[in-house]
């Protein structure tokens, strides 16, 4: 059952390149975007994101898609907010719930909020017989297969990939993206289970960096664009499994604060890319330097290249196409925590105080 792994969390963070190749068939066929005809982004004029955890980080980084390939108004909350809130709501929005259990309490209070009240719900889910699957006019599912491990990991990158490829259809559908970006883009989301393999090699130097990482008192993480919301996730990841206090933060909002906290032995793990804004995110990096964190930089040859020096540790990811990042680095952010846990001895599968779904509030 865990396959020759040992624990089912590191078994189903390697099947993410398999996992990725599946819904990529069903959801990018060689014809073109499959998506259900009814799921149509033409008349809408917002999207609404609606998740709990994990899922709802998946939703933050979809708004960056939403955003910048359909150019849709995009506002993410979590469950537990947004329905007590009883925000206004209009006849062209689209809400999206996203829920690897398809059964969390607060999710699908939300969306029975919603309900009658937008355009159309669209549920992203796992398990396609859940409460969320069944109550949404339209649901996708991920494809990832059980998910046992209380943390989630190939839900998570299933999600997005299925994310990502609604947003691209809403930028299709609303002529807000040519031909060529889109081929490139369908291009470079059809690389992500090669690329996924290669991270995967990534296990056994993680393995070692995490013995360190596991004597701190706190571990940030930091990133900025998409790689925002995937600073989030790896800080919850850590902390869900290894019980080390860990925070994310947007590179931009380390001066706002959270630099306070930086000393030797802070380590501080930035997840950046060689993108647009890399040259911002190492000025950042070489202010915790200057405070003498430690600082993890998980970057591709060309990135590494420019900033590794005076680093404490580098992780070397292969080159992806800028929108994607989070995909890919969720799996050495997942390495991470996983491997951080191991050398602590905490319950990687069960970690204490934790259930897998949450139905209730
Ligand atoms: C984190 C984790 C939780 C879930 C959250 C939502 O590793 O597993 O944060 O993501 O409880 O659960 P679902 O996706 O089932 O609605």
């Amino acid at each position: 059952e865990k396959g020759g792994y040992k624990h089912f969390m590191a078994k189903e963070i390697a099947e993410q390149p398999v996992v990725l190749a599946d819904a990529l068939r069903h959801y990018l066929p060689k014809s073109g975007l499959n998506m259900p005809d009814e799921l149509d982004f033409s008349n809408i004029d917002r999207i609404i994101l609606i998740a709990c955890g994990t899922a709802h980080y998946a939703c933050a980084v979809a708004k960056y898609w939403f955003e910048e390939f359909a150019r849709i108004p995009c506002e993410i909350d979590v469950a537990s907010e947004f329905r007590y809130r009883e925000p206004p709501l209009s006849a062209r929005s689209l809400a999206i719930f996203v829920s690897q259990s398809g059964e969390t309490a607060d999710t699908l209070a939300a969306l029975r909020y919603c309900a009658e009240n937008v355009a159309k719900t669209v549920a992203v889910v796992n398990v396609p017989s859940s409460s969320i699957a069944r109550e949404a006019d339209i649901a996708l599912p991920i494809l990832a297969g059980i998910e046992v491990g209380v943390a989630s990991t190939k839900a998570f990158t299933a999600q997005l990939l299925v994310l990502a490829v609604m947003a691209l259809k809403a930028g299709r559908d609303r002529g807000q993206i040519d031909d060529e970006i889109l081929s490139a883009h369908t291009e470079a989301l059809r690389s992500l289970p090669g690329l996924l393999n290669q991270a995967m090699s990534l296990s056994e130097p993680i393995a070692k960096l995490a013995e360190s990482l596991a004597e701190a008192q706190d571990i940030l993480f930091l990133g900025r664009g998409p790689m925002y919301p995937l600073a989030l996730e790896g800080a919850l990841k850590l902390k869900e499994i290894s019980y080390i206090h860990a925070e994310g933060y947007a590179s931009g909002e380390l001066k706002h604060g959270p630099i306070a906290l930086i000393d030797r032995s802070v380590p501080v793990i930035v997840m950046a890319p060689h993108d647009r804004l890399f040259d911002k995110t190492v000025s950042n990096m070489q202010e915790v330097m200057a405070r003498h964190g430690m600082v993890l930089l998980a970057s591709d040859a060309k990135g590494l290249q420019i900033a590794g020096d005076g680093t404490w540790a580098q992780i070397q990811l292969p080159e992806i196409a800028e929108p994607f990042a989070p995909i890919l680095y969720a799996v050495p952010a997942q390495l991470l925590a996983y491997h951080t846990a191991v050398a602590k001895g905490t319950d990687v599968d069960q970690p204490r105080n934790l259930a897998k779904s949450v139905t209730v509030e």
